[in-house]
């Protein structure tokens, strides 16, 4: 048997309850390396139980949350807020930056078409230029602003904030129409917000930025733009389930833990075979790289797109140094699928003769996996029935619950960052001795 079969939920070819996830990782080109085998790689397993131990102990609530009941209380609020407003607003814009940004981007780009409406624009930096571009179009009488920051303190999204704020106004809006907030307990923005009676949602105390989108932060922007979210949860929810599983071959978030850490690989390159996961690898660089870069140890993660990158950065892949672990996603149906339509009598081109262009893209999927096995560059795969909204829930709590293993295969505390401090500390002393531009 060439495929190792792992399923969430259970799993029909012709039909899907609602809120049912299917997914597998092939870990079979993984094993490539004398002394990695299958063995060694289940053998791991014995750890569960005590990184489970290890992880309770630091606290954190990103897969226990589902059952919280302050947070599905949160859910309800944010599915009445965003039914009230539903036809109010042409435009969502969020001001927000990391962990307060990436997952609504990740979300939008996989489950909304381009023109979707309403649109979804996200401050998530403070480039001047990129900022007036943002607003050019805006109707500001048709335009909510989600101000989106755990702490409440950080300049980049307050500063996003004073300059919507300030349109807001001068053009005499009243700014509780248009503003609400999406914060931890304290800090500035909840200060605001309690003293001007802004609509406020929480960010739960114990989930940091990069695991929070499953939480209002990319729920309630989702849930404005029409996404299922209670489907997006759901995948949530029956992930954290395999997470908290002790056994080896219930458990995907340990695996694929597993795999990254034995493969011995310092990069991890995410490569889906789907343009509406290019953000979704954003995503995760942010995540692996600020949860496992600390103490001199880490994975280094590199964004790539099949089949976009086989034109790009797999001739690295296959023939650069040996450094990397290559992660496939691949999605096995489509909401269309057009056939590939040989206007030539050219035999050069038979072989696309009946082929669509779901196939040529897992025929070229399969071909990058093959030449790089025949590399020698270990790969896994990882297959999803489709892209929807609790598949996608599933894979949020997927990555998060890896890294948060991970953490503890490599000995560091995933959940903190203190390598970005200091870079906060001069940027402060050198604003306040008011050298600016
Ligand atoms: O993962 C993290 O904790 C960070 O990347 C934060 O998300 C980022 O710094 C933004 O922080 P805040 O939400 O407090 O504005």
């Amino acid at each position: 048997l060439r495929f190792f079969i792992f399923g969430v939920g259970f799993f029909c070819d012709y039909f899907f309850k609602k809120d049912e996830v299917f997914m597998y990782i092939d870990f079979e080109n993984l094993f490539l390396d004398q002394g990695l085998d299958r063995t060694s790689f289940e053998k791991q397993g014995t750890r569960i139980e005590s990184y489970l131990e290890k992880i309770e102990a630091r606290d954190q609530d990103f897969y226990r949350i589902f059952e919280d009941d302050s947070f599905l209380a949160e859910l309800e609020e944010i599915k009445s807020f965003s039914q009230r407003s539903a036809h109010r607003y042409r435009d969502i814009v969020v001001c927000g930056i990391g962990g307060s940004a990436l997952g609504i981007i990740a979300i939008d780009a996989a489950l909304r078409g381009k023109n979707s409406k309403p649109r979804l624009s996200v401050l998530e930096n403070i480039d001047p230029d990129f900022l007036a571009d943002q607003f050019e179009s805006l109707d500001f009488s048709r335009t909510l602003f989600i101000v989106i920051s755990k702490s409440g303190t950080t300049p980049e999204t307050l500063a996003q904030y004073f300059f919507v704020r300030e349109q807001i106004e001068r053009k005499a809006l009243n700014p509780q129409d248009h503003l609400v907030f999406v914060t931890g307990p304290s800090g500035f923005l909840a200060e605001v917000a309690k003293k001007e009676d802004f609509t406020t949602f929480s960010v739960p105390e114990k989930i940091g930025g990069r695991f929070s989108v499953l939480t209002s932060v990319g729920l309630l922007p989702a849930a404005l733009l029409g996404i299922d979210i209670d489907a997006l949860v759901q995948g949530g929810r029956t992930m954290s389930i395999q997470f908290l599983n002790k056994k080896f071959d219930q458990n995907l978030p340990f695996q694929l833990a597993t795999a990254w850490f034995l493969s011995q690989r310092s990069q991890v390159v995410l490569m889906p075979y789907a343009s509406a996961l290019r953000q979704f690898s954003s995503w995760f660089v942010q995540l692996l790289a600020e949860s496992s870069g600390k103490d001199g140890r880490g994975l280094t993660p590199i964004p790539a797109l099949g089949a976009t990158d086989q034109h790009s950065q797999v001739q690295l892949f296959v023939d650069g140094p040996g450094n990397k672990l290559v992660f496939f996603v691949r999605v096995k149906n489509w909401r269309t699928n057009p056939p590939i339509s040989v206007q030539t009598s050219d035999g050069r081109l038979d072989f696309l003769r009946g082929a669509s262009f779901a196939s040529l893209l897992a025929a070229e999927q399969s071909g990058t996996t093959q030449a790089l096995t025949e590399a020698g560059v270990p790969n896994i795969t990882l297959e999803i029935d489709r892209i929807d909204p609790p598949t996608l829930g599933a894979l949020f709590l997927l990555f998060e619950g890896a890294t948060a293993f991970l953490g503890e295969f490599l000995e560091i505390n995933a959940f903190d960052q203190p390598g970005v401090e200091r870079g906060k500390v001069l940027t402060r002393e050198s604003l306040s001795q008011k050298k600016k531009i």
